[in-house]
């Protein structure tokens, strides 16, 4: 199975010209990954139409989807006006959308289902609360529909630009994944080898080895680290050697 790398840049760049030359600055160097690793860049909305081109190396991604495909909710985009924009990914039940604005372990839910429902793979974040997280984002879905997510480790405490943030050890979060695993073993009713699990939390081109040296942690999910070229990009390549030299 491939590893995967995706790029949160939550609110930023300040401009499309910024985003372009980022999403540019890897484009031509996916191919020597491609093999192995997988990369989406989830970009705010209004850069989707700049950077939607780019079909065949970096893939995609949005970092929120409306429960709804249309109608009366002000402010939000559907799952189904995202898909016209080439969007392959969306990252669904991220802990900064549950702390400051007010998203719930229901509403994580029905965007799941939207999403699947446009042929679009969320990315769910589950965080301390694992399990019970697990438990009320996953109602309704039927096996086939659980396989088709990609699910990330990322406790809130964890993420770079929180107060005090410390990233979970690589040990702790391989131990993480492997939960994750049991839970979805237990709903599928066998071993889910084909599900990426990725962990999420101040992952950087200096750290990146204690993450990657586990090989049951399938990737990563990247905020502040992807928005630097190079720094992101080490990451990348980091998940590709550890990759080529497991065979
Ligand atoms: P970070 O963000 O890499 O800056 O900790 C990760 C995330 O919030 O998804």
């Amino acid at each position: 199975m491939k590893k995967l790398i995706v790029a949160n840049w939550k609110m930023n760049p300040k401009t499309i010209d910024e985003a372009r030359k980022l999403v540019s600055s890897w484009e031509h160097r996916v191919s020597t990954v491609s093999g192995h690793v997988d990369v989406v860049v989830c970009a705010p909305f209004v850069y989707l139409p700049a950077l939607s081109h780019y079909t065949q190396g970096v893939l995609i991604g949005a970092q929120n989807a409306s429960w709804e495909e249309l109608g009366a909710l002000t402010g939000e985009v559907s799952a189904l006006m995202l898909r016209q924009w080439n969007v392959k990914y969306v990252i669904l039940g991220h802990s900064e959308r549950r702390l400051y604005l007010g998203e719930t372990d229901s509403m994580v839910n029905a965007k799941i289902l939207a999403c699947l429902k446009q042929k679009i793979t969320p990315i769910v974040c589950l965080g301390e609360e694992l399990t019970e997280q697990f438990h009320a984002v996953t109602k309704r879905l039927d096996v086939r529909q659980l396989e088709k997510i990609v699910y990330v480790y990322e406790p809130a405490s964890a993420i770079s630009t929180m107060k005090n943030s410390k990233p979970v050890s690589g040990e702790d979060s391989a131990k993480k994944i492997d939960q994750i695993r049991e839970l979805l073993k237990h709903k599928i009713g066998r071993m889910p080898y084909n599900v990426r699990i990725l962990y999420g939390g101040t992952v950087n081109k200096l750290n990146v080895h204690e993450y990657a040296k586990f090989p049951n942690i399938d990737g990563a999910l990247v905020g502040a680290a992807s928005l630097e070229s190079e720094n992101f990009w080490e990451i990348v390549k980091e998940f590709n050697r550890e990759s080529i030299h497991r065979g």
